[in-house]
């Protein structure tokens, strides 16, 4: 399958804090193109790889085969709250650390078909995981106008939430809406264009982390993690949205309070110039790192 260069966002800095060397073993929560997998996997370690997009854990099978490291390399098509819950007995042994890159993959993004662009025209789905029942469409169709407004506002921190929600409610009584661009179009003719972004960014992204239960996601995760890690191993979590970053940093908090971890970066590590400057999807990352204790 082709797939486009990607680039793994803070690399240096998750090795760094990781630190693989041979024998070490990791989880790499969030697989994507095995961008991060491939520096702990070059390094001598091994890794175990979760993702809950198939064509994503496909994509990341293929270059860990081709670069030559198959053998120390377990995929897990899950999510990851479901992959790291101890109940579900569905991981093997301890870990030397773990890392969360999260949100979504370019893959995702410029695959027309999955529904997560305004860009191209297709159906409104944004499921990572075709297993997940609800899509984007059955949420634009399906919540009432105060939900539509609490989920633009809370999850996009969309400024023109009621307006579009009341748009979305009006056009759906003449016309489901079924695709990105008659979504997208609808915004545009309820807000207007202007510079910068594009006015469906903040709508297109509240829908994703809806139909995906990101914030849910993050927040079983994280504490089911540290049952999985020796003493001493490494939690890395990147995220690109204040909300994310807001959970990561809460629960630190309250897992550093508890004795159970320490946290090493004193506030949020950023991508140097150099990096945004060739990658600017780093623009926006925050990596937060720390240490279990018990
Ligand atoms: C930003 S990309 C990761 C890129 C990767 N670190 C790399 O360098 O190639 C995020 C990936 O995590 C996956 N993902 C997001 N949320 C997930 C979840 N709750 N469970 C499992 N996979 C998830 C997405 O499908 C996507 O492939």
């Amino acid at each position: 399958m082709p797939y486009p260069l990607h680039t793994p966002v803070m690399l240096d800095e998750v090795i760094h804090y990781l630190d693989p060397t041979a024998g070490k073993r990791f989880i790499d929560a969030t697989l994507g193109y095995a961008g991060h997998a491939l520096g702990l996997l070059k390094a001598g370690a091994e890794v175990v790889g979760i993702d809950r997009d198939i064509d994503l854990l496909n994509i990341a099978i293929e270059r860990v085969t081709k670069e030559g490291f198959i053998k120390s390399f377990t995929p897990v098509n899950y999510a990851f709250s479901e992959a790291l819950d101890k109940d579900k007995n569905l991981l093997e042994g301890k870990f030397d650390g773990i890392l969360f890159d999260l949100g979504v993959s370019s893959y995702q993004l410029d695959t027309p078909e999955r529904g997560f662009s305004f860009r191209y025209d297709a159906p409104l789905d944004m499921r990572m995981d075709k297993r997940l029942g609800v899509t984007a469409a059955d949420l634009v169709g399906g919540l009432g106008k105060n939900e539509l407004v609490e989920l633009f506002e809370t999850l996009g921190e969309e400024g023109n939430a009621k307006r579009i929600a009341g748009a979305i409610c009006s056009e759906r009584l003449i016309r489901k809406i079924e695709t990105t661009e008659h979504l997208a179009n609808l915004i545009i003719q309820t807000v207007g264009r202007s510079r910068g972004i594009h006015p469906a960014t903040k709508v297109f992204q509240a829908l994703r982390m809806a139909v995906n239960s990101e914030r849910l996601e993050l927040k079983a995760a994280l504490p089911s993690a540290l049952s999985y890690l020796k003493k001493d191993a490494i939690i890395c979590v990147i995220s690109f949205h204040s909300l994310e970053d807001r959970i990561v940093k809460n629960w630190m908090n309250d897992a550093e309070s508890a004795g159970q971890i320490e946290i090493i970066t004193s506030g949020v590590i950023e991508a140097g110039t150099t990096e945004v400057a060739k990658n600017p999807r780093s623009r926006s990352a925050k990596l937060r790192v720390a240490k279990r204790i018990l």
